[in-house]
């Protein structure tokens, strides 16, 4: 049996839901399934899995997703051998700190990154990144030129309306772009998200985007800030990110115990840099390809699917993915 959460927090979203196109997936794959609310202490207390169980569920970022599943899932994990998230992926998820110690611990090529309580802890070069510790979407990400710019006012404060402190600095690397990189256990997707906030809104410090409709945000918990443009990757892939993929597939699952993670990379002067790591992400494929490990070869999808609605299929060709990865 497939245990699968009802993650109805997301339904409104550019994302939304996973629950329902992945119970179609399954049913149609002959697979026994289940639709539970895992936020229900008294369902998951009364679950009762057999040994070859899964548990497969979506818990974001939401404030109330968070809170809940924080009491939930150690019920989860102590019941289910296999589940996704995993308690060791799901202990790292938004939490930037815990990433960087985990990075440094397992030789992940990163930024080095400092907590800061005040302006009086700021003690690297300019120019900096400043960045809670928590958030998703560039949520509060700011990018500072001197240190007369460090200012814990509204305009830094951003979306969150919560003070710029504490937080984590890093120096600032000058890139055009990120790579995000979707790594299942049998492969990737990889694209880039171009960085535009010096020629576009020079606000929204990475992606230089505009600000999406207050209303949309409060009320269909859409993200704040319109997505960025995005360009194909596949191209960059030589020898140094091919190296630094596969570690971090060995890391993934020897260490995370997972068959999926999402990394931000960016290359800099002194080679590629992992920012961070997630379990549960967008699984937007845009381009429709994907790396193969088995053949080392880059496939090119023809993935249009009647399970998911038109407008999130190349969302459901990551999710379908990441599903295939645990019911083989
Ligand atoms: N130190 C840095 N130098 C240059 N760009 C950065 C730096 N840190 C973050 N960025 C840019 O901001 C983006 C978002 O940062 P990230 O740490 O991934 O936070 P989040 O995705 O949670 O907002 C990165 O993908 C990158 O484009
Ligand atoms: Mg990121």
């Amino acid at each position: 049996m497939i245990y699968l959460h009802k993650d109805s927090i997301y339904e409104n979203q550019t994302i939304g839901s996973w629950a329902i196109p992945i119970f179609k997936y399954l049913r149609k794959k002959g697979k026994q399934v289940k639709l539970i609310d895992a936020h229900d202490l008294e369902v998951v207390n009364n679950l009762k899995p057999n040994e070859d169980d899964l548990f497969f569920g979506r818990f974001g970022h939401d404030a109330a997703d968070k809170k809940m599943s924080k009491k939930t899932l150690p019920i989860v994990w102590k019941k289910f051998k296999n589940t996704f998230p995993s308690a060791e992926s799901y202990y790292h998820y938004d939490d930037k700190l815990k990433q960087y110690n985990f990075m440094t611990e397992n030789n992940i090529p990163c930024l080095e990154t400092f907590y800061v309580k005040s302006k009086k802890d700021i003690d690297i070069e300019f120019p900096i990144v400043m960045k809670k510790t928590w958030g998703a979407g560039s949520e509060q990400v700011n990018y500072f030129e001197t240190i007369d710019d460090v200012i814990d006012n509204k305009k830094n404060r951003g979306w969150t309306l919560q003070s710029i402190y504490p937080s984590l600095i890093q120096r600032y690397q000058d890139v055009d772009f990120d790579y995000r990189v979707l790594l299942y256990n049998s492969g990737f997707i990889i694209y880039k998200r171009l960085n535009e906030w010096k020629t576009k809104n020079k606000d929204n410090f990475p992606y230089g985007t505009e600000w999406r409709d207050r209303k949309d945000v409060l009320e269909k918990r859409k993200s704040l800030i319109h997505g960025p443009s995005l360009a194909d990757a596949f191209d960059d892939l030589n020898d140094d990110l091919m190296t630094l993929i596969k570690k971090l597939k060995d890391i993934q699952i020897n260490k995370l115990n997972s068959y999926y993670m999402s990394w931000d990379i960016i290359k800099t002067n002194d080679g590629y840099k992992v920012l961070e790591f997630s379990a549960i992400s967008t699984m937007f494929n845009p381009f429709s390809k994907f790396y193969s490990f088995s053949d080392n070869t880059i496939i090119k999808e023809n993935t249009r699917s009647v399970l998911a609605p038109i407008h999130r299929y190349k969302e459901f060709d990551g999710i379908k993915k990441l599903i295939d990865e645990y019911i083989k």
